[in-house]
Parts: C-alpha cells; structure tokens; sequence
C-alpha cells in the first residue's frame, strides 16, 4: 500500500474496545516520533505515555477523552525548542511537538492501531496533574487504540476535504 492510500485509511476514532496496545507496536509508534523531524534538530518533544487507568482518568478530567488503551501527552520543551528566528523569535516547539504527533499518528495508521488527535483539552489540568515543570508545555494528545466503531470510509475525502483548488495556489495567492 503507497503512502497516500495508507493515509486515507486513518480517521478520527471515538470508540475504542478493551484491546490493550502490544508493546512491539507502541514502541515503534514511539520510534517514529523519536525519528520526525524538529527545528535545528533540537528535539524539544517531551512525551508521556499514559496506559493507566489512573492517568487515563487524569487527562479525562481534562478533556472530552474516549476511553482509548493508551495517550500519548506530547510536550513541548520551551528550554530546548528553536525560538531563534531572527525577525520574530517565533517558538517552534509547538510546531515540533505537532510533527512528532503527526509521525506517530500515521505510523500507528500503518499498524493497524486506531487514534485520536486531542487538543481541546485544559493545559492548567494537565500540567497539574503530570507535575509539568513551566518549561514542559502540553501541545497535544494522542489517543490510541483499536476502534469498536464502523471506520471511516477512505472514499470520504471528496465530500470531506476542500478541493486543492480552495487552498493551494500557484505563484500567487488567489482570492
Ligand atoms: C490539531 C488537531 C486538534 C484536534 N483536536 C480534537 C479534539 O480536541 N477533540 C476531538 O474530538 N477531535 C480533535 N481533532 C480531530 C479532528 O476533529 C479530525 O481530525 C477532523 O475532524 C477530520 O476528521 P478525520 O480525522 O476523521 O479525518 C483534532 C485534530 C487535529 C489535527
């Protein structure tokens, strides 16, 4: 299967069974955030894996969560990420943190184990909860697990996605 027919099989999953995530699979779904690339290969990306019904329960109390196997909090490091952009000192780490969630999302999708991408969840809560130094900003959620509900039809994207002509643009920005 090429990459692009791979990706069209994954979609949000918002039902999970009991079904525990093998350790072989999670550890390459971890190996391939620790491969993604960062800014200036800082590597800011702090990631808590979380399989315990206690912790699981932690980031249910803050966010919208369902019931997965396992979450991955994956943080961003504001001590380590490039923030030295000469005209703007813009912060990349929230833009490495979302390149590792986007590697391990996709290669959980090539093992065959469903996910959920959560940012809608409060920070302060989670901070609180894992103990977060200041410098350890949560940017986003990864729930993982085999889904118990129908998957979502790879054929879906003509109805679900804009068409390239609404978002891609050849030399100048078109109205
Ligand atoms: C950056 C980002 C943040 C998201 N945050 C949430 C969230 O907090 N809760 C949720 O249920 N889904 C969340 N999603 C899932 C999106 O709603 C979903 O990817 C989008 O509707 C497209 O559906 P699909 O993933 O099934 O193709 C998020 C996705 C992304 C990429």
């Amino acid at each position: 299967m090429d990459f692009l027919e791979m990706a069209k099989t994954r979609y949000s999953a918002r039902s999970y069974s009991d079904k525990k995530i093998e350790k072989e699979k999670l550890n390459k779904i971890l190996e391939a955030g620790r491969i993604a690339p960062t800014a200036v290969n800082f590597q800011p990306q702090k990631i808590i894996v979380v399989q315990s019904e206690a912790g699981l329960a932690k980031i249910a109390s803050a966010a919208k969560t369902y019931n997965p196997a396992a979450a991955l909090i994956v943080c961003a490091d504001t001590d380590i990420s490039w923030k030295r952009r000469r005209y703007d000192n813009m912060d990349s780490g929230f833009i490495d943190a979302s390149i590792v969630t986007t590697y391990m999302m996709l290669e959980a999708r090539a093992l065959e184990v469903d996910s959920l991408w959560i940012c809608a969840f409060n920070p302060d809560i989670i901070k609180k909860e894992f103990d977060l130094p200041e410098n350890i900003v949560p940017v986003n959620i990864l729930e993982l697990g085999y889904a118990d509900c129908e998957p979502k039809s790879s054929d879906r994207y003509d109805a679900e996605r804009k068409p390239l002509s609404e978002t891609v643009f050849y030399e100048k920005l078109g109205s």
